[in-house]
């Protein structure tokens, strides 16, 4: 068998030995959502230690967990802090838990992430409701045999932002008065914050939002079919817009200020989720 699917399955099966619960919906809170269970019925906890061979992360702010619950009547497992490239794992492991939860049955995925503003006309606490995406400089998570099980070794891009789920998330945030802007995500690798003279090359390429996250996720996620959607924070402006220097702290701040936004607004779209669920 593939190595990574063989290791996907025995996380899977050592999942089932805690719970045979079958989410519909998966959601990666990103910095900042980390308080987000509060809008969840929550059943059970597991924390990522607790599933052998899978990647717990080592950054502050990013306690590993999954939470099995249900949002509306519709049920959820959520991330709690997730894995990271520049934290040094394979990029199959990267991606794992997103597979993992695609296999647990969740149909739709929902990724959300603090980023950098790249787009000049953003203010930081700005939501972006994810477009497009960018991948530059992390390895594509399909590298290597293709895993037969999960999709094709051709994935097809054109639409990995589901354009039906952008339309319910566009109509929450208007109902519940939330503003949102739109726009293309780019994930660098990280850990460094990008340079100037990078945010103006990003903004060249047509870029709105940089990160170090979610792409990779979106592109496993997408070759095993699940349907994608995604929000950023936009925790500061990105290198060189401001005078300021930037630090993990002030991002992690201005995420936690936009935090209750950020939460209604991935609650209110979830629950109209469920018409396609
Ligand atoms: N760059 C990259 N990743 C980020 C940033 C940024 O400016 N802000 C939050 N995550």
């Amino acid at each position: 068998m593939n190595e990574i699917y063989d290791k996907l399955t025995k996380c899977y099966q050592r999942v089932r030995e805690y719970t045979d619960f079958k989410p519909l919906a998966a959601i990666v809170l990103g910095s900042g959502l980390g308080d987000y269970a509060s809008q969840i019925r929550v059943e059970s906890e597991l924390p990522y230690g607790q599933i052998d061979g899978f990647p717990v992360s080592t950054v502050p702010g990013h306690a590993g967990k999954f939470i099995f619950g249900t949002i509306d009547d519709i049920p959820v497992v959520c991330m709690k802090g997730r894995v990271h490239y520049y934290e040094g794992y394979d990029i199959s492991d990267v991606v794992l838990p997103v597979r993992l939860m695609g296999l647990m049955g969740a149909k739709i995925l929902f990724l959300t992430n603090a980023a950098g503003g790249v787009n000049p006309s953003f203010h930081a606490g700005d939501l972006m409701l994810i477009r497009d995406h960018i991948a530059l400089f992390a390895p594509n998570p399909l590298i290597g045999p293709n895993v037969e099980e999960l999709g094709v070794r051709f994935p097809d891009m054109s639409t990995v932002y589901d354009r039906q789920l952008q339309e319910l998330i566009r109509t929450a945030a208007g109902e519940n008065d939330i503003s949102l802007q739109e726009g293309v995500y780019t994930q660098l690798t990280g850990p460094s914050f990008e340079s100037p003279a990078e945010i103006k090359m990003l903004r060249l390429l047509g870029a709105d939002a940089v990160g170090m996250s979610t792409v990779v996720e979106a592109i496993a996620a997408n070759h095993m079919g699940m349907r994608i959607c995604g929000i950023s924070c936009i925790s500061n402006l990105a290198a060189g817009m401001t005078e300021s220097p930037l630090t993990h702290e002030e991002v992690q701040e201005a995420a936690d200020l936009a935090a209750p936004r950020f939460a209604k607004l991935v609650t209110e779209s979830v629950k109209k989720f469920g018409a396609l669920l």
